[in-house]
């Protein structure tokens, strides 16, 4: 598979077969991944790995665990502008269109979201953090890492979804992987096998036109 053809394939599936994926599968992606680059090859990336079993016991360990947490970082800026808010907007609207939730049906719209919780169904799924004594650069190379990971595993036949949703579970999350009081989370990424007859993961996302953000100076 082409590099491009790979990037072309991602999307941020949104729900998944329960078709069990190898920990042996998992640790070679993650190992490949961690060619991703990094500002002076700090690798400031910690991962912490839920599989089949481990994947049902926290979901099982959620369910008593404080519904939603204020998020230690801001995931949108208050007051987001356009063109970025109405992209945001417009995702929204593309994907409760596919599941017909119109926007009336707050209830529905809910549902759809409260399925992060869940993984999506994902067998599979990681945790990153970053230890908190990082800066700036050090977010953007876990940006490199999760990129570098999601195209590996769309060649090896994979499906993922990175989720900030996680954010606003940070106690619980923390708490069940383990994770010192020093690394703060950054997001979870869902992994598996998509559900080929699921209406949400015909989704293929805008992208905001080149000259809207390219300028050649
Ligand atoms: C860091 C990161 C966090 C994300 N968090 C979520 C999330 O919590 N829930 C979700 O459904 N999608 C999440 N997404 C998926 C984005 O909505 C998606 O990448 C974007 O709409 C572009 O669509 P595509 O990935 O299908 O190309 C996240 C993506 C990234 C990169």
């Amino acid at each position: 598979m082409r590099v491009s053809e790979a990037v072309a394939a991602r999307r941020s599936i949104r729900a998944f077969l329960s078709t069990p994926v190898p920990d042996d599968l998992l640790r070679e992606l993650l190992e490949k991944a961690s060619r991703a680059p990094s500002g002076g090859n700090v690798q400031p990336w910690k991962v912490y790995v839920l599989n089949g079993e481990r994947t049902s016991e926290f979901l099982r360990y959620l369910e008593s665990a404080p519904p939603v947490e204020e998020s230690e970082y801001d995931v949108y800026p208050a007051g987001l502008w356009d063109p970025h808010r109405t992209a945001r907007f417009e995702l929204g609207e593309q994907m409760y269109e596919l599941l017909g939730v119109p926007r009336e049906d707050k209830a529905g719209r809910l549902r759809q979201f409260a399925r992060n919780a869940r993984f999506f169904d994902a067998p599979a799924a990681f945790f990153i953090t970053l230890d908190r004594r990082f800066n700036q650069p050090q977010w953007s190379d876990l940006g490199m890492f999760l990129q570098t990971f999601m195209l590996l595993a769309v060649e090896a036949g994979l499906d993922t979804c990175a989720q900030e949703y996680w954010s606003s579970r940070h106690g619980a999350v923390t708490e069940f992987i383990g994770a010192p009081a020093d690394e703060m989370l950054f997001c979870g990424m869902s992994i598996g096998y998509r559900d080929p007859n699921a209406p949400v993961n015909d989704l293929v996302a805008d992208r905001l036109p080149l000259d809207e953000w390219a300028t050649w100076v």
